[in-house]
């Protein structure tokens, strides 16, 4: 089985093949990806919500996010294994950048870390890439920086606003990025910028133009209760389903239905 690498990813950026990313923070879910066949696993910050509850990405930090990851990229088999570098592993300092992603690298053995913002991470991605690390961007809605914006609204509907992201497109992928995440902006914005662009784009409530794909794969499984933006397509209710499952579960003990006689030693 050929493995996912950057240089598959660029062939179906030019071959116009979709790319399908989706995110995952342990092994059985890892697992259940790789199989069906999904090119890139990002193990995201999202964990945070997802995972720990939180109503915000900023709480995770770089120890927790090396947590997931190893636990996913002992599942992965094929999938390229993409990590979050978390809030405050390398705003501000490319060296501490550098040094967070050489820490997920060394500790977790996935294949690449992706970092959110344009003109000011530049630097940090240009070391982290001559590094030997592949790198993915994230822009548009860039939820590590929620408290400067005040909300989870979409980008880039303003001329000025999407002129700078086309910029910050540019500079992510002359800086070596090999992908980049654009999230929660107008799907005209975003298919303008893929087909421009050397470098896949990958969008999340951005529409059907861009080179390839992503959601939490939670929220598309129905595992996260009331969290319905419009850019999200449901495709399992797993949330009523577990619950379902459950509730069996207690009336079978509470009936003495279960264990029978064939469960039991
Ligand atoms: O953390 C995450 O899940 C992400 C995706 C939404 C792209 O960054
Ligand atoms: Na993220």
């Amino acid at each position: 089985m050929k493995r996912i690498s950057t240089s598959v990813i660029m062939e179906m950026k030019n071959s116009g093949e979709k790319i399908t990313m989706l995110t995952a923070y342990d092994y059985s879910m890892a697992t259940i990806l790789d199989q069906a066949g999904i090119e890139i696993i990002l193990v995201g910050d999202s964990a945070a919500n997802v995972f720990a509850g939180h109503s915000t990405t900023l709480p995770i930090t770089l120890d927790q996010m090396i947590y997931h990851a190893s636990s996913v990229v002992r599942a992965v088999k094929r999938a390229m294994v993409i990590v979050d570098l978390p809030f405050g592993s390398y705003q501000g300092s490319s060296s501490k950048g550098l040094e967070s992603a050489i820490r997920i690298m060394k500790e977790s053995g996935a294949h690449g870390v992706k970092l959110e913002g344009g003109a000011e991470i530049q630097e940090t991605v240009e070391k982290i890439v001559s590094a030997g690390i592949p790198v993915v961007g994230h822009l548009g809605l860039t939820p590590q920086s929620v408290n400067q914006f005040g909300g989870f609204g979409v980008r880039a509907k303003s001329e000025s606003e999407a002129h700078t992201l086309k910029n910050n497109v540019h500079i992510l992928q002359e800086a070596g990025c090999f992908a980049v995440v654009l999230e929660k902006i107008p799907a005209k914005l975003a298919a303008d910028l893929s087909n421009h662009s050397r470098i896949p784009l990958i969008g999340i409530g951005a529409g059907m133009g861009c080179d390839g794909q992503v959601l939490v794969v939670n929220d598309m499984l129905g595992l996260t209760e009331n969290f319905k933006p419009k850019f999200l397509r449901q495709y399992l209710n797993l949330h009523g389903e577990i619950k379902g499952a459950v509730q069996q579960y207690i009336s079978d003990v509470k009936d003495n239905t279960f264990p029978n006689t064939d469960e039991q030693y």
